[in-house]
């Protein structure tokens, strides 16, 4: 059977022979020191887990209206209200399966073949072949170390006289694998760029909750009527509440963008889980300490991870301000990110995932989404590795 064009030009997972390998070597035993992951190492608080029980038990295991329950959405707006300034009625949200597929759907309503999606690098390593997916074109933005893996108002700029095709933007502000947060007044100018040609923004803030030194995470749509017009805000509860499991995600839009969202979701996933909904509902309306102290308990890894990391000779990293993950700029070792993940999982028993993942092979990410035990023994053998090569 031949697959079609649209699922052969995806790139294969760059992390999965990485991740297989690191897996097969903790089966057989060897004490793998892992880097890599994606989610909270944390579960998700007792009284969100007891809300989704509640209303198993209670026979909430039918069908939901596509877009999610009303109360739900409700929910989401006044959240979006409340902590982002944005004025969005339940009508122009829309939940979903994560915040993955918020976004691939945002794409889907919004892109069509011939158009171009401008891309900043290093990219959370789903944007640019959802963008293939939609039969439009990835337009990748390389951005580096000396501008804090940021791209500026003008880098864009220039992207966009090069493409003039460009239908949208996608941002990622805390960014993955960056860490990077944009100030207002960065956003601000990119968006008066946008603006100059109507490009949509995508902005996926499902780390909004994980900021560090005092910093304040912007929605993009907040800073103005046309920013307003332009944006889709993507968020979620995966990273916020420990949710990644639960499959939830939503997207808040101009309201011609959330009803095609809403009749592609129909015809494709319908609902997401109906009592993952409700887990969700008492995410937004119950305590918040949890996630402070989730927070809290990154931001102390973080600084440890970052301060180990800055003490190695010849690796580099810009302290990330979000999210939890380290870019560690390896480019003055003489390897592909991929060689030297593959060594330093092989003799070192430390996994990380290679920055070609991300579009940047200068680089590797490390999650410090781990105890603060496993990040102290990996480093050790991390910085033994390093004096070897
Ligand atoms: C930047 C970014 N966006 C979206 C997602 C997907 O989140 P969800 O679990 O809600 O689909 C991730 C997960 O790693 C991510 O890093």
């Amino acid at each position: 059977m031949e697959i079609s064009e649209r699922a052969a030009q995806l790139t294969p997972s760059l992390t999965l022979s990485i991740d297989s390998k690191a897996k097969a070597m903790k089966a057989e035993g060897i004490d793998v020191c892992g880097f890599g992951a994606g989610e909270p190492d944390f579960d998700t608080p007792e009284h969100i887990k007891k809300a989704a029980i509640d209303a198993l038990e209670a026979g909430f295991t039918k069908y939901t209206p596509s877009a999610g329950i009303p109360e739900l959405r409700q929910a989401i707006a006044e959240k979006l209200a409340a902590d982002n300034g944005l004025s969005y009625r339940s009508a122009q949200v829309i939940v979903s399966n994560g915040a993955k597929h918020s976004c691939y759907n945002a794409i889907l309503a919004t892109c069509q073949p011939g158009d171009e999606v401008i891309i900043p690098s290093p990219y959370w390593v789903s944007y640019p072949d959802m963008v293939r997916l939609a039969g439009a074109e990835p337009v990748i933005v390389p951005t580096s170390e000396r501008i804090s893996w940021q791209m500026r108002a003008e880098d864009f700029e220039n992207a966009m006289t090069l493409t003039p095709r460009t239908k949208m933007l996608i941002m990622n502000s805390p960014g993955n694998p960056t860490g990077s947060v944009y100030t207002s007044e960065e956003l601000q100018a990119i968006v008066e760029v946008a603006a100059e040609e109507d490009i949509y923004i995508l902005s996926d803030e499902i780390y909004e909750k994980l900021v560090y030194d005092h910093l304040k995470h912007v929605s993009i749509a907040s800073l103005s009527k046309e920013a307003y017009d332009l944006t889709i805000t993507i968020n979620g509860f995966s990273k916020s509440y420990a949710m990644t499991g639960w499959r939830l995600g939503y997207l808040a839009a101009p309201e011609a963008v959330a009803k095609a969202v809403d009749s592609i979701q129909s015809h494709t996933t319908s609902n997401p889980s109906s009592f993952s909904q409700y887990g969700a509902l008492a995410a937004l309306k119950g305590d918040q300490q949890p996630l402070a102290d989730m927070r809290e308990e990154f931001d102390m890894r973080r600084n440890y991870m970052f301060d180990r990391i800055s003490k190695i000779s010849n690796v580099t990293a810009v302290k990330p301000q979000g999210a939890f993950y380290v870019l560690v700029n390896i480019s003055q070792l003489g390897l592909s990110s991929q060689n030297f993940a593959d060594r330093l999982l092989s003799k070192a028993n430390v996994a990380v995932v290679p920055g070609a993942a991300f579009g940047d092979d200068r680089t590797i990410r490390l999650s410090y989404a781990t105890s603060l035990d496993v990040i102290k023994k990996g480093l050790d053998r991390f910085q033994d590795f390093c004096r070897t090569l």
